[in-house]
């Protein structure tokens, strides 16, 4: 059965848009398939491994799991909004720097997670990080990696 259109309007990474999508469609699918920002990945679709990771409102969320009807007004900031390869957030370079990507799937859900706790605590101890990123789940790099990445990224971002 088809769905109903709606029209939603909203904040991503600092413009407004506004798009014309069915119902049913969730904030990763809009943003995926309709904005073009493939950044976010899918990977579980269930809110189970934090790949489609974006802020709302400042807030990490699992994108798969938010109906775009519930993003009306609110503000979305995706990975492509922190940074890209000319211009990486420190948070970016930090990933690269320490070799805490392999595949890179799991890493801009990671990344974004790691924003959201350094925007509210920039200086944050190994078991912070842990609690922090424990939503988020690496097949190929192992944790140590990454919440040295975000170690070496909160001593830059302070
Ligand atoms: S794809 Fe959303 S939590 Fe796994
Ligand atoms: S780097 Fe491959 S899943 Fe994390």
């Amino acid at each position: 059965m088809l769905s109903e259109k709606v029209k939603v309007s909203f904040i991503l990474n600092g413009s407004p848009v506004e798009v014309e999508v069915p119902s049913h469609h969730t904030l990763l699918e809009v943003l995926r398939e309709r904005l073009n920002l493939t950044g976010t990945k899918e990977g579980c679709g269930k809110g189970e491994c934090g790949a489609c990771t974006v802020l709302m409102n400042g807030e990490p969320v699992c994108s798969c799991m938010l109906m775009i009807t519930q993003v009306e007004g609110a503000e979305i900031l995706t990975i492509e909004g922190l940074g890209d390869l000319e211009n990486p957030h420190p948070i970016q370079r930090a990933f690269m720097e320490n070799g805490a990507i392999q595949c890179g799937f799991c890493t801009p859900g990671f990344i974004m997670t790691a924003y959201a706790l350094l925007m509210k605590n920039p200086n944050p101890d190994r078991k912070q990080i842990k609690e922090a990123l424990s939503g988020n789940i690496c097949r190929c790099t192992g944790y140590m990696k990454i919440e040295e990445a975000v170690m070496n990224a909160a001593r830059e971002v302070k």
